[in-house]
């Protein structure tokens, strides 16, 4: 009796340990993840996001890296978010599936696997709107809008600040102010919903560098901006300054999932009389500029980019919203050297800290002109570094001048060639000369990085304490500020 207990205990336990593709409910998602974090305990770290969805239920997070719950100077990292629109599902279980395989992997001494997780720390949300999935799944997971919004009816995915307004404006009045501008939102056009709020707060507090948002409805990897510069509705393509690197990165997932960019694949709405849905995106390589293809404002995609230094697209991963359970495994094999060579990709461009006799500088603003061809041309997004001075700055191959300035040094410039097929990023630091006087006296706050045209003299270079406290007074009024 006593080992017959024992061997059932044992056989328990094994077969919970094991994997198993269904569709997990919001009980079961994070005992996945425990059981995860319990095989891998040296690699993983589960944490939940600031607050939780609507209903409670807290949106949890597992990490991968060597040295979870830290950031490390050099290491990029790398964020997928799933399940968004709650009744689009797969991406919710491809991300639990992808956790358990990095794990199992890792401890099969995958060297690809094992190269990844030392050199990147990459974060995993399976879901976003645990709330939206659970009225779905009620429904029997087969509506197109049933549990698409949070549970106060609000697509997530407009619900973020509009950034997009702000960029062109500043585009049109030749301002050349380009990223973070999350501080220059005076009004936001609705309240935040408490899983917006949470996962602005995450984007903000860990200096992401790469992303992808999960969806379903269609088969597409879709790169910024998903808002048009005309306010068209639709078919209006809205390029970023890193038009060529977003391409790359769509191009990245779509070719190297199963058939996302085969072009004798059947489009997923043939019989649609809807001309925003009609697309064959494999005829076109699998891979769509987001106001091309439909226009949106409040996305997280464009946010991320605006926001901060992480660039995302959004992965439409298959005509079904809600596959059938025993589709899902299919899916995984279909999807997964997609996954893992979008994760490579923080790996390209270079990457460098910026520093002075006295130590890292925070907040340096890294400068690119594409030099590549016979006119220069300048990539209108700057990216900031970090609190190590650490910056990552994913390029396509090319030549480049690399410009490091901040408040009170002088700036510095570097050549670099990026190459073709990097599994690194080039490594390229900065030491600065603070300006000085001629008595000796340090130089502060120049007046050359300021705007001329800007009310209040808001400072061109971003800080982080200014950033912040914006960005909290935002996120911390329940009501939607006004001007
Ligand atoms: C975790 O690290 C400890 C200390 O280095 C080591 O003894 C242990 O075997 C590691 N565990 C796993 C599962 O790799
Ligand atoms: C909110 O959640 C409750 C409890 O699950 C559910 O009964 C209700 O229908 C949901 N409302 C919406 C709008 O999703
Ligand atoms: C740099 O310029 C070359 C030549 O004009 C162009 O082909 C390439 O797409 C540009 N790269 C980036 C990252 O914009
Ligand atoms: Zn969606």
């Amino acid at each position: 009796m006593v080992f017959y207990r024992c061997v059932y205990f044992i056989f328990f336990l094994t077969v919970s340990a094991k994997f198993v593709w269904k569709h997990h409910n919001n009980d079961e998602l994070p005992l996945v993840l425990e059981e995860v974090h319990e095989k891998c305990p040296n690699i993983t770290r589960i944490y939940a996001l600031s607050e939780p969805s609507v209903q409670n239920v807290p949106l949890y997070v597992i990490e991968f890296t060597e040295m979870p719950g830290f950031h490390q100077p050099y290491k990029p990292e790398v964020k997928y978010i799933g399940n968004i629109h709650g009744n689009e599902v797969l991406g919710r279980e491809l991300l639990l599936g992808l956790a358990d395989y990095l794990c199992e992997q890792y401890l099969n001494n995958d060297p690809n696997i094992r190269a990844l997780i030392h050199k990147t720390r990459i974060h995993l949300l399976p879901s976003m709107n645990p709330d939206g999935w659970q009225l779905s799944t009620s429904f029997g997971g087969q509506d197109y809008l049933i549990g698409r919004g949070n549970n106060h009816s609000v697509d997530l995915n407009r619900n973020f600040p509009d950034l997009d307004a702000i960029t062109f404006e500043y585009e049109r009045l030749g301002i050349n102010h380009n990223n973070h501008l999350l501080k220059d939102v005076t009004r936001l056009a609705a309240p935040l919903e408490p899983e917006t709020r949470a996962v602005m707060r995450w984007i903000m507090s860990i200096p992401f560098v790469l992303s992808a948002a999960m969806h379903g409805g269609d088969l597409v990897a879709n790169y910024p901006y998903d808002e048009s510069k005309s306010g068209a509705l639709a078919s209006e393509y809205s390029a970023s300054p890193d038009d060529d690197t977003f391409r790359e990165l769509a191009m990245t997932y779509a070719t190297a999932h199963a058939d996302m960019a085969s072009a004798s694949r059947p489009g997923c709405h043939i019989n649609s009389h809807d001309d925003t849905a009609s697309y064959n995106f494999g005829k076109q390589g699998g891979v769509t500029n987001g106001a091309a293809w439909y226009s949106l404002k409040g996305g997280m995609q464009d946010f991320n980019y605006l926001a901060t230094n992480a660039f995302e697209i959004t992965l439409e991963l298959g005509c079904k919203k809600y596959p059938l359970e025993n589709e899902l495994e299919n899916e995984w094999h279909r999807n997964r050297e997609a996954l893992l060579a979008y994760l490579w990709k923080a790996h390209i461009g270079i990457k460098g800290i910026v520093s002075d006799d006295t130590g890292f500088l925070e907040n340096a603003i890294i400068s690119i002109v594409n030099i590549t061809g016979p006119n220069p041309k300048p990539i209108r997004h700057d990216v900031t570094t970090g609190t190590y001075g650490d910056y990552y700055r994913l390029l396509t191959p090319g030549r480049y001048e690399v410009t490091a300035s901040h408040v009170g040094h002088y700036p510095a410039q570097r050549i670099v060639t990026v190459p073709q097929r990097q599994s690194a990023a080039r490594i390229l630091n900065f030491k600065l000369e603070p300006i000085r006087y001629a008595d000796g006296a340090l130089f502060f706050d120049p007046p050359f990085v300021r705007y001329p045209h800007f009310i209040g003299e808001q400072p061109r270079i971003y800080k982080r304490s200014l950033y912040e406290k914006v960005t909290n007074s935002i996120l911390e009024s329940k009501e939607t500020p006004k001007e």
